[in-house]
């Protein structure tokens, strides 16, 4: 059995036709299921629906061979005991730096300032910000990063921007790109081994539906 760890939201619109195209339709739309199971027709391959975050925990420990995550969630993650042997291409956004409109970003940054950052990517921001020299105090959230700069908690936010539609209501704007992102397919390190056989067709089903 081959289980392929999704998480529901954003990325599972665009992946559910990639895997049909790859020969694997779920039996069920996960998005409306509540099964955390779901079957597929192709025989010894299963979906299994975790929360973005934890897929790829679910793929380093071998409770899934496959995953599916966005480069966003693999950078806070680490990597560690994955393979990403290919990008899909799908999910595309930016990981930028945002702030309240008429803030001087680029004056700030200038001047040395300390900018108080609020952000639930905090390893992708320290690595920005490390590599740039500006000196940030780190601020983890979980959601509506939007908020922080117009409350009061921080300086600017480290936040996926897609349409830019977020920032704009929320009178903000972006102010440096840190990464394009885009979904990858991970596969855990010893399933790419020793499954070698059931693995790969699916490697390369899926490498075929991305071009
Ligand atoms: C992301 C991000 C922004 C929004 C940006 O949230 O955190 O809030 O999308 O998209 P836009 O530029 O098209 O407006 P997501 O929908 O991934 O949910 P989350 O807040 O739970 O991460």
């Amino acid at each position: 059995m081959i289980s392929i760890a999704l998480s529901k939201g954003r990325i599972l619109d665009e992946t559910l036709p990639l895997l049909e195209a790859a020969g694997i339709v779920a039996s069920e739309n996960p998005d409306t299921s509540r099964k955390l199971i779901i079957t597929t027709s192709r025989a010894g391959v299963r979906l299994i629906i975790v929360r973005a975050t934890d897929v790829p925990t679910y793929v380093q420990y071998g409770a899934a061979d496959l995953g599916i995550a966005g480069s966003d969630i693999l950078v806070e993650h680490g990597g560690i005991g994955l393979y990403q042997p290919l990008d899909l291409k799908i999910a595309r956004c930016r990981l930028m730096v945002a702030v309240r409109k008429g803030f001087d970003y680029e004056r700030a940054v200038r001047q040395g300032a300390r900018l108080r950052v609020a952000t639930k990517y905090l390893q992708a921001a320290r690595e920005h910000f490390a590599a740039k020299g500006v000196h940030v105090d780190l601020i983890k959230l979980y959601g509506s990063m939007e908020l922080a700069p117009l409350t009061g908690l921080a300086d600017a936010i480290v936040d996926l921007v897609s349409t830019g539609n977020t920032l704009k209501a929320n009178a903000l704007v972006a102010a440096e790109e840190i990464a394009q992102i885009s979904a990858r397919l991970i596969v855990n390190q010893a399933a790419y081994k020793l499954k070698r056989s059931a693995v790969q067709p699916l490697l390369d089903a899926l490498t075929r539906a991305v071009k």
